[in-house]
């Protein structure tokens, strides 16, 4: 629940939401499933502690040296859609890095990447007009396409905004505060070509695994050199942000989970091989990091290679985050350290206030 983006709201909006939920949303009575939480994420209050670290309660304030256009982009993109919820990295208490938004933010399988206005690492070489036709539909040819987190954001919310708003979100996602990141010296939609090497190797006796599954598996659809169809309906694979990333997480979980968005009323649809349940075969770990390591090799960042165990985390939800490995003697320790530092401080206030009390008696 990204409260602490909707922190900006403005009061109309906040109002706007609670007449829509109260007069329009029809109520139905279902109990929520019970939160299984372990200690001491349990603790309701712990969450007290950390708004008083990190919640930043307050208005979005417009800033006057900005345009309108900007200061609605910048609400829209830091308070009612949030983006930074999942495009900005967070710290080890899983709050947004200050100073780093939007430069790249890990989502378990999925990784939302740098869109600040670097031209190497973020998006600073799209065009408006790219900006724009992505926002609203989640596919821009030789560019990207957006799966997973990214097509829920499109189907669900970003291709009803306004042209205004779209525009608006764009006009400031350009010019937002440019990040880099680390090692990336090429924009990651601008690797690879077209690549021949699957028709070379029918017939033969070829023993890569990878060009196997890739031919068995994804050339019916991107085409045997990986061009894709003319439509543009199956995507090229080069000149494609998710195989020229310097993370290869979309990629695994795009094989492993499929992608599927509709946007205008119309489906888009790959199928995952990573389950039993879907119709396609299941691909093992090693199945996935071979064909992901041909595609890369062939049409991507070469200089990506993916293992079995890349592919078994991403499968599992990916990385946990350091809070969660922590152990719990662990975790109880600083919880322990956390409320002696709070107490202290409380400790301190009272006594000033007790000094002060005793200084007027005397005075008085
Ligand atoms: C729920 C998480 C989530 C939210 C919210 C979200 N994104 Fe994303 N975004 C992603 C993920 C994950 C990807 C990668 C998708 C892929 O490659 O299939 C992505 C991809 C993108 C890309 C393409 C980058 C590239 O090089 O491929 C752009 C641009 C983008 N997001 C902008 C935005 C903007 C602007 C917002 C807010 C209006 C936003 N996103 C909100 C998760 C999110
Ligand atoms: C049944 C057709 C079909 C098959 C088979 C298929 N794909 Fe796809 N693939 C698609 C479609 C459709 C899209 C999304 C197009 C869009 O979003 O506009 C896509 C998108 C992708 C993307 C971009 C995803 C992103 O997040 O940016 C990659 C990478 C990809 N496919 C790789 C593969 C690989 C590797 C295989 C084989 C293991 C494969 N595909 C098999 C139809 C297919």
């Amino acid at each position: 629940m990204p409260y602490t983006s909707y922190a900006g709201l403005s009061d109309a909006d906040v109002g706007a939401l609670y007449a829509y939920f109260m007069q329009d949303v029809a109520p139905v009575d279902v109990a929520p499933p019970k939160t299984a939480l372990p200690f001491p994420f349990s603790v309701r209050g712990s969450m007290a502690i950390w708004n008083m670290l990190f919640l930043k309660d307050q208005r979005f304030q417009p800033d006057p040296t900005r345009s309108t256009q900007m200061n609605r982009g910048a609400y829209l993109v830091e308070s009612l859609e949030h983006c930074g919820a999942c495009h900005t990295p967070r710290n080890s208490l899983m709050a947004e890095k200050q100073g780093a938004a939007l430069s790249g933010g890990s989502l378990g399988s999925w990784y939302a990447p740098n869109v600040t206005s670097d031209r190497i690492g973020g998006i600073g070489g799209w065009t408006d007009e790219e900006l724009y036709q992505y926002l609203r539909t989640g596919h821009v040819a030789g560019k990207a396409q957006a799966a997973g987190p990214m097509a829920e954001a499109v189907q669900n919310s970003l291709q009803y905004l306004t042209d205004e708003d779209t525009k608006a979100m764009v006009a400031y996602l350009k010019h937002s505060p440019s990040v880099a990141t680390p090692g990336v010296d090429r924009p990651r939609y601008a690797y690879g070509n077209a690549s021949t090497t699957e028709v070379s190797l029918r017939g033969t006796n070829s023993a890569d695994k990878g060009w196997e599954i890739f031919s068995g598996s994804c050339a019916a659809c991107h085409q045997e050199n990986g061009t894709g169809t003319e439509n543009r309906a199956y995507p090229s694979l080069f000149h494609n942000s998710t195989t020229g990333s310097e993370r290869p997480d979309n990629l695994i979980a795009t094989i492993l989970f499929g992608l599927s968005r509709t946007v205008d009323g119309k489906t888009t649809y790959m199928p995952g091989f990573g389950s039993q349940a879907s119709f396609t075969e299941r691909l093992s770990d090693e199945d996935i990091s071979a064909v992901s390591n041909y595609v890369l090799a062939q049409y991507g960042n070469p200089s990506i290679k993916v293992t079995a165990a890349d592919v078994a985390t991403i499968r599992q939800g990916g990385p946990a985050p350091l809070l969660a490995n922590l152990t719990p003697a662990v975790l109880i320790a600083l919880v322990a350290l956390v409320v002696v530092i709070v107490g202290i401080g409380l400790w301190m206030v009272m006594r000033r206030r007790h000094d002060a009390v005793s200084a007027g008696v005397r005075a008085g």
